[in-house]
């Protein structure tokens, strides 16, 4: 049985070019792993600001669109994040989505792609990595991280130069040792 990667849209803004990198993300996870690759748009998920009464630690959610969210990150065994950079960190929807759940997050792996302006979103994936320590996921490297990325996204499609990519096969190589690791009941 092949384990289900994840790949997170972080950006829910009207005119966004992560959707278009999520998209990218998900062909070139197909044909470069095995995983069995889906998505989850957060704009499309459209989660409310967080509000659940008790700590997500117990997985008690008392919403509809928790459970939902719930049941999507906990089919999944890695994720990536494609997550842009607003004001030298990630966004705020991505922070809700991460806030809401618990164990569904605990002992996976993930990746990033990131992108920005010069920093390339490094600085979104810096200030995301301790909170993804908090939850329990183990973040891997290399990462893709893309520099400038208006450039590459054109009618809402993302082509990106082989210099660019060419950190993905051993991204997704390391995503799946580390699967493999972490959940070998899954496999
Ligand atoms: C509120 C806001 C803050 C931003 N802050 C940064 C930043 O700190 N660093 C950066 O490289 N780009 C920054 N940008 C530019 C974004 O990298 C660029 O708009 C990118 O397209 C955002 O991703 P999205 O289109 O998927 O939302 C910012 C953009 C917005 C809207």
């Amino acid at each position: 049985m092949s384990h289900t990667l994840l790949v997170i849209v972080a950006s829910t803004r009207p005119g966004r070019i992560g959707r278009a990198f999520g998209d990218w993300t998900v062909d070139f996870a197909q044909s470069h792993s095995d995983f069995d690759v889906q998505l989850a748009d957060l704009a499309e998920i459209d989660l409310p600001l967080y509000d659940e009464p008790e700590h997500p630690r117990f997985g008690n959610y008392q919403h509809e669109h928790t459970k939902a969210w719930a049941k999507i990150v906990g089919g999944a065994d890695a994720f990536v994040f494609v997550t842009n950079e607003y004001n030298h960190s990630f966004n705020a929807a991505l922070k809700n989505a991460l806030d809401y759940l618990g164990p569904e997050w605990r002992g996976k792996p993930a990746a990033f792609f990131s992108y920005g302006g010069a920093s390339a979103g490094l600085r979104a994936t810096n200030a995301l990595d301790s909170v993804l320590a908090c939850l329990g996921i183990i973040s891997v490297q290399p990462a893709i991280s893309v520099p400038f990325a208006m450039q590459y996204v054109k009618d809402g499609v993302a082509t990106l130069p082989d210099a660019v990519a060419s950190a993905g096969p051993a991204m997704l190589a390391e995503l799946q040792r580390m699967t493999d690791l972490l959940r070998p009941a899954a496999q």
